[in-house]
């Protein structure tokens, strides 16, 4: 009797208190919808805790112990507890970031629930492939996969929201950024940065209150990815066409995926900052594309604005990214020192202000952040999560999945499983660490499966491992730069012993897992440090060599193109990498990877990409120099866009069209026959490019337009079906309509951009 009256009392309690807060605080009912929830708190708003929402701070204290003094720790600190930081960033574990979250819902005012950001950029702790490795599987469905596994671990250690995907298109190896996106094509790009959306946020908004998804960003807006001679941070200066045709397809297709997030970038694109240009942000993101979520800035882009020239002081930088449309402040600490005065001066309207600030609540209502601020922390949830063997096993399927096989000429590969002495050799072979790319800020150093220690597990043949020589000189990390080892070949002589007492040498050389990324820009493609010497050198005593490749991305390895028989492309693979490797290297898993970007001869065809123009001298006709074309090496590249082989054979056969003459608005119905022809199953890429042979805009001589994924057992045939509409047959002008225009279409179906079945319509 008495426990039910406490009870009672208990309730009454917990029901008036509730109630309290409704009346109190109207916008925590959850019967209302989130736009009217929106309207009930935002008059409740000051305008510094407005503008204290469009506020990120990176992590700044140890959060769980005392406050900070002095610094900019403190002053983060005092901003935090008065209600004007919106978000931070880099918090992360359920610990820390209780003890944020609980600052700002139960110590300011209104308590409205911070946002959590992080960069999952492959995985949070269990790491996936690096991206351009996941684009490389051409497998959306694997791709989507790991983007969830990589919002379970990142929402399950307190993070609501990623700075991903990247899904800037880029053609230029040299700059270090290419790793993070899906490569140099449009289409390919939309399909990946598709399934990377569904994959952190679920299929549709509502799901963003589930305890396993968090808020997608897409990045970087806009035209990062062309920065001048591949030069990080450079400029931007690309025609209209480029803009409209490579760059935005990806971002629009984020949106109407539902993307909750944009960032923007720290290029300039055609003289004006991303960050503070009204053209990219509101007339097309918030115009045209009817986006509704928030813009965050990059990291201190706001205030780079000054550097560029753009703006003239901090005043002038904070009223231009907030006219511009950038709605949060990461890291410029502009908007909170900045903006409040500026509205008061009517420098800024607050109606900007306003706009910026629903947009950011719209998110944190969307991802249940008012209901439950605490929603992300559960500190059961997150041991069992992180790490936890689906997690495993997911990300080694994707990195299986991302492998790409390149030459396999005198089939070495698969190896065979017994009575083989294996020679492996390469400092990367025994690296726990490089396989981890350079985003990994919540995965601990050395936690890679290393290729020697997946080839360990097949004991039936003999292995030695040696270095030969140490890739990289001292210790690097994610701030440092990567010092080369270009002098010691102590190791030569053993590695050469090696090799010769060996039936094959499986050699990995590449780059360094901190060699690729932000900040990482190269003008030197090749194998870096001693690698080239020591691979010649080793193919002198022993020429039977499968070369596994470790690079974020494309590099030139003409030599080795040229001399070694077989030739595995494995990136970054992350956590699972050599257990990966040993699986596809034993035939385990049979090799199903594409190239989502070009592989350069040499430095000098870069930026080179498939969907090229045609030029007025495409070919050399008149048997002279006149031609486009370089008098040094030829202009393919050496290994093509969408090129990868397997250890089985595929067969194109009868590529049929519904018909030859098409009326504008009818669909192409295309199908081909494809067979698995040689001796083992596996799964191929099927490849549609077209070419529109002539337009009022010139467009390339290919561009991919469909692809799926078939499984084929040897000896299997499948007819694979591709439908084309007006969605693939048009393209973007000057300015930024969509024209579909008669004329006639070459089309082609095959395994890799450079070589197919074709055939042609006409289109009226
Ligand atoms: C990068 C962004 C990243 C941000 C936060 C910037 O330097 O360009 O891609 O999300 O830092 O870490």
């Amino acid at each position: 009797m008495k426990n039910k009256k406490i009870i009672t009392f208990g309730f009454f309690a917990l029901f008036t208190i509730g109630n309290m807060n409704a009346q109190k605080k109207p916008y925590l009912d959850k019967k209302k919808t989130i736009e009217e929830r929106i309207e009930l708190l935002l008059p409740l708003m000051t305008l510094e805790e407005k503008v204290g929402q469009m506020n990120q701070y990176n992590g700044f204290w140890d959060v769980t112990g005392p406050a900070p003094k002095g610094g900019t720790a403190e002053l983060k600190y005092e901003h935090l507890r008065k209600g004007w930081v919106g978000s931070m960033l880099t918090v992360r574990g359920v610990k820390e970031v209780r003890a944020v979250q609980k600052i700002a819902v139960e110590e300011t005012r209104l308590g409205i629930p911070l946002i959590i950001g992080f960069d999952v950029i492959h995985g949070y702790k269990t790491l996936s492939p690096i991206p351009l490795a996941e684009a490389a599987s051409w497998d959306l469905e694997a791709i989507e996969k790991s983007a969830a596994i990589a919002a379970d671990e990142a929402s399950a250690s307190g993070i609501n929201w990623t700075f991903g995907p990247n899904v800037d298109v880029a053609n230029d190896a040299r700059w270090g950024r290419v790793m993070e996106g899906a490569g140099e094509d449009p289409y390919l790009g939309s399909k990946i940065a598709i399934a990377r959306v569904h994959g952190f946020q679920g299929e549709t908004i509502a799901d963003l209150q589930k305890v396993n998804k968090i808020a997608a960003c897409a990045k970087h807006f806009a035209a990062y990815g062309y920065v001048e001679a591949g030069l990080e941070y450079n400029i931007v200066d690309i025609s209209n066409s480029k803009l409209y045709n490579s760059v935005l397809p990806p971002f629009k297709a984020t949106v109407d995926a539902g993307v909750r997030t944009f960032m923007n970038s720290f290029n300039t694109l055609n003289g004006v900052p991303a960050t503070g240009n009204v053209f990219l942000q509101r007339d097309i993101l918030k115009g045209k594309w009817k986006f509704d979520g928030f813009v965050i800035s990059d990291y201190a882009s706001i205030r780079e604005m000054i550097a560029h020239g753009y703006a003239k002081d901090e005043d002038d930088a904070t009223a231009k990214a907030v006219i511009a449309g950038s709605d949060m402040d990461m890291e410029s600490y502009l908007y909170v020192a900045k903006l409040v005065a500026l509205v008061k001066e009517g420098k800024v309207k607050e109606a900007l202000v306003d706009d910026a600030v629903r947009r950011i609540l719209r998110v944190k209502f969307e991802l249940g952040l008012f209901d439950d601020p605490y929603k992300n922390c559960d500190e059961k949830r997150e041991k069992a999560t992180i790490g936890n063997k689906a997690n495993i096993d997911g990300v080694l399927d994707m990195a299986k999945k991302s492998i790409v096989l390149l030459k396999n000429d005198k089939g070495l590969l698969p190896l065979k499983k017994s009575g083989q002495k294996i020679a492996l050799i390469g400092a990367l072979a025994n690296d726990k660490n490089s396989p981890l790319g350079s985003w990994r800020i919540a995965s601990d150093d050395n936690t890679a499966v290393s290729v020697l220690e997946g080839m360990q597990q097949y004991k039936d043949n003999q292995l030695t491992f040696e270095k030969g020589a140490d890739l990289i000189v001292g210790k690097t990390s994610f701030l440092n730069e990567v010092i080369f080892n270009t002098t010691d070949k102590s190791g030569f002589e053993a590695a050469k012993t090696a090799a010769k007492n060996a039936d094959v040498v499986v050699m990995v050389l590449g780059e360094h897992g901190f060699q690729s990324g932000e900040g990482r820009s190269r003008t030197d493609l090749n194998l870096p440090g001693l690698q080239q010497e020591l691979l010649e050198e080793i193919y002198k005593v022993n020429p039977n060599i499968v070369l596994v490749l470790n690079n974020g991305r494309p590099l030139s390895i003409p030599w080795a193109a040229e001399h070694v028989p077989s030739i595995v492309e494995a990136w970054h693979l992350g956590t699972q990498t050599g257990n990966a490797v040993a699986q596809v290297l034993y035939g385990d898993y049979n090799p199903s990877g594409k190239l989502p970007m070009s592989f350069p001869r040499n430095v000098g065809q870069v930026p080179i990409y498939y969907n090229k123009y045609s030029t007025g001298r495409p070919i050399d006709s008149d048997k002279n120099v006149f031609w486009s074309h370089y008098t040094d090496v030829e202009k393919t590249p050496q290994f093509p866009f969408g090129f990868g082989l397997s250890y089985t054979k595929y067969d194109y056969k009868n590529l049929k069209l519904n018909k030859t003459v098409f009326a504008k608005g009818e669909n192409v119905q295309i199908s081909v026959e494809v067979t698995n022809s040689g001796n083992y199953n596996g799964k191929e890429v099927v490849q549609l490019y077209i070419h529109d042979q002539f337009a009022s805009i010139i467009r390339p001589i290919k561009e991919l337009k469909g692809f799926e994924l078939i499984n084929l057992k040897k000896g299997e045939t499948k007819t694979v079906n591709f439908t084309l509409t007006d969605k693939e047959l048009g393209f973007y002008d000057n300015d930024g309509n969509y024209l579909v225009e008669p004329g006639t279409f070459k089309i082609m179906v095959g395994g890799s951009s450079d070589k197919g079945l074709e055939s042609g319509f006409e289109l009226n």
